[in-house]
Formats: structure tokens, C-alpha cells, sequence
């Protein structure tokens, strides 16, 4: 039930137009009664649909902003990345799922979303809080040949993907930076973060798989949803915008960016063809920063980064450091960019 109910709703947004009750049968391999009980649960959730005897039935409009497998696949564009979809109302944590499935032999590219979880996991140990209803959660399982050292470009190949997503969204109104290495960012303030996370093969002498995990604050209304902690350097896209985003749609175009992006980066196993477009969005290009690492704090100015994917800082000595992601993270004088 499930599939049809997705399939039914993908032939509706790719036709445009009126599909009779006779196409979805055949296309689909279903009897008229289960595309009649799908079409009326579609719009028990929602969805506009018209139906004209002869013509058959037409999608007008959808809901607002709901979060399906059915939605979620009716927007995909892509050959491999979320070609297998696990989507869940509720999970512990995406990353978590992502990784189950790595080990049961899901393919490159399934993609676990969810709308709750009640177990996010963010960067350094840190948890990760997904309000219901309103963020977009999920995890992407890449199967990779490169070498394990190459890994961790691919957070911000992806960084490259949801802030151009993220851009569209809002019609390209709003500047979308990215912190460099993966924080998304509008008007300073963080409206998304990436965890990756790799796991080698028991030789340890190749990459098994890894799990790529995104968190976006999509629909939060105020910035009093947000845990205090974060409160004032966190925001959603709705309070920037000032309107619902869909997240199933931002889901598909984040993936079909993602998928672009990284066919370039396997052409060259690193940044070279990318670090320009990466750079037009890097956050404090130029400014001074403050780079957190454990071994030492110290300030310099950022200059951009280089075709490993490290941020370029020049210290007061003329010194210019590369900084790798790793345990290091990257300040503004001033607070968080
Ligand atoms: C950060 O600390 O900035 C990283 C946050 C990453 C959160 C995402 S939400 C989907 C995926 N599942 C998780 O448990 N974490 C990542």
C-alpha cells in the first residue's frame, strides 16, 4: 500500500496534468479500487486532487509541508542517492539507522529520514535536538572506493549541496554561508549541521562505508523552540524567511545536488573543482578567527581553503596554517562565526 500510495502520488506531480484511473492501473500493476482508496487517503492528508469522469485525476495542490516516503520519492531527480528510503515518524538517530544499514547491506546512496529523533547526535559527543514536525533529519550511506583520508571532504561536498538547496528554497532572496567545515548559516546564525561518520573495513585497510547526516531547522516558528544553549546562534528557515518550507521538496534537492557534486569530487579525489564554488560561500572569508585546537588556541585570518578541504589561516606571523577538521573548531572574534 505503502509504494502505490508513493507511486500514485509521483505519476500525479510528473504528469502535471490529469492521469486517468486506467494509466495509474496499468502503470502501476494495481486494481481501480486500491487507486481510488489511495487517491481518498491522499486528500484525507491534504492533498488537493481533482477527479473528471473521462479525464481522471489531476494534483492541484499538496499540503503545506508534509513529510511522507510518498512526498519524499515523488521529488527525487536523482540516479542513486535515495533510491532506497527508509523514512521514519520516529528514531533514535538517523546516523544510527544509517549505519544499521550499512551493515545489513543496503546500497550507496539509501537515505534514512526521519521526523523525530529522539537520540540526534551532533559533532564532538554533543546530542542534536529535532523538534517534531519541524526539521528535516536524515542520513545518507555512501559506499566509497576512495582512501579513508579523502573522507572527510565529503561533508563539505554535502555543505555545498544544502546551502545551494537551502538557497532555492527561499528563492534565492537570502545569502547562505557556509562555516566552514559544514555549518550552514544565515545572517550569522546556524540553520543547519552535519555529523559524518566513517567505519573501515575489519582489516582496516579500506573505507566500508560512511554515514553522512544532516540537520536542517526547517519550520521551527521562534527562536524560543530552540534549547537555550543555542538560542542565540541558532535559527530555522522559517524565521528567515517568514513562511513554511517543504521538506520533502528540500530533501530532493539537497540529494540531486549532492549527487552532482559528488560525481566532480571523484574526478579528482578532492576539492580543486569545487573550491571556488565552496569558497564563494565560505563564512568570514578574510576576517579574523579564532581556531580552537586542543593542542593551542590561536588567532589568524581565513583565507579560504585549499584542495584538501583544510581552512587556510594566516597568523600575525605571515604563517599560513592548514587547519584539518578533525577535533578543531573554527571561531568568529566575537562568537560563533
Ligand atoms: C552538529 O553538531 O552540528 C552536527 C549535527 C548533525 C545532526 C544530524 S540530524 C541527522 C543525523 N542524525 C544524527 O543523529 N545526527 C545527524
Amino acid at each position: 500500500m505503502k509504494t502505490d500510495r508513493s507511486d500514485i502520488l509521483a505519476c500525479l506531480r510528473g504528469s502535471g496534468d490529469y492521469v486517468s484511473g486506467q494509466q495509474l492501473c496499468e502503470r502501476l500493476g494495481v486494481s481501480r479500487t486500491a487507486v481510488w482508496k489511495v487517491i481518498n487517503q491522499l486528500k484525507a492528508e491534504g492533498y488537493r486532487i481533482e477527479s473528471v469522469s473521462r479525464r481522471g485525476y489531476r494534483l492541484v495542490e499538496s499540503p503545506e509541508d508534509v513529510l511522507s516516503e510518498g512526498e519524499i520519492v515523488s521529488r527525487l531527480n536523482t540516479t542513486w542517492a535515495g533510491r532506497t528510503l527508509y523514512y521514519r515518524e520516529e528514531t533514535g538517530s538517523t546516523n544510527n539507522d544509517a549505519k544499521r544499514c550499512g551493515e545489513e547491506g543496503d546500497p550507496h546512496g539509501t537515505v534514512v529520514a526521519a521526523d523525530i529523533q529522539n537520540a540526534g547526535k551532533g559533532r564532538r559527543g554533543r546530542g542534536w535536538q529535532t523538534i517534531p514536525g519541524t526539521a528535516l533529519s536524515f542520513s545518507i550511506l555512501l559506499r566509497p572506493s576512495f582512501p579513508a583520508e579523502r573522507a572527510s571532504m565529503i561533508t563539505l561536498v554535502m555543505a555545498l549541496a544544502v546551502a545551494e538547496a537551502v538557497e532555492a528554497a527561499l528563492d534565492g532572496n537570502m545569502s547562505v554561508r557556509i562555516k566552514w567545515p559544514n555549518d550552514i548559516v544565515i545572517n550569522r546564525r546556524k540553520v543547519c549541521g552535519m555529523l559524518t561518520e566513517m567505519t573501515m573495513t575489519p582489516e582496516l585497510d579500506e573505507i566500508q562505508y560512511l554515514v553522512v547526516g544532516v540537520g536542517i531547522n526547517v519550520n521551527n516558528e521562534s527562536l524560543q523552540e530552540f534549547q537555550e544553549e543555542i538560542r542565540d546562534t541558532a535559527t530555522s528557515l522559517r524565521i528567515e524567511a517568514g513562511r513554511r518550507i517543504n521538506r520533502a521538496a528540500l530533501l530532493g534537492d539537497v540529494l540531486g545536488r549532492f549527487e552532482k557534486y559528488y560525481q566532480t569530487f571523484l574526478e579528482t579525489l578532492d576539492m580543486s573543482r569545487l573550491r571556488e564554488t565552496y569558497q564563494a560561500r565560505l563564512q568570514g572569508l578574510g576576517n579574523e578567527v579564532r581556531v580552537l585546537d586542543p593542542a593551542g588556541e590561536y588567532t589568524g585570518v581565513s583565507r579560504g581553503i585549499n584542495d584538501r578541504g583544510e581552512l587556510i589561516v594566516e597568523r600575525e606571523s605571515g604563517e599560513r596554517v592548514a587547519v584539518y577538521a578533525g577535533e578543531v573548531s573554527v571561531r568568529g572574534l566575537y562568537g560563533y562565526v
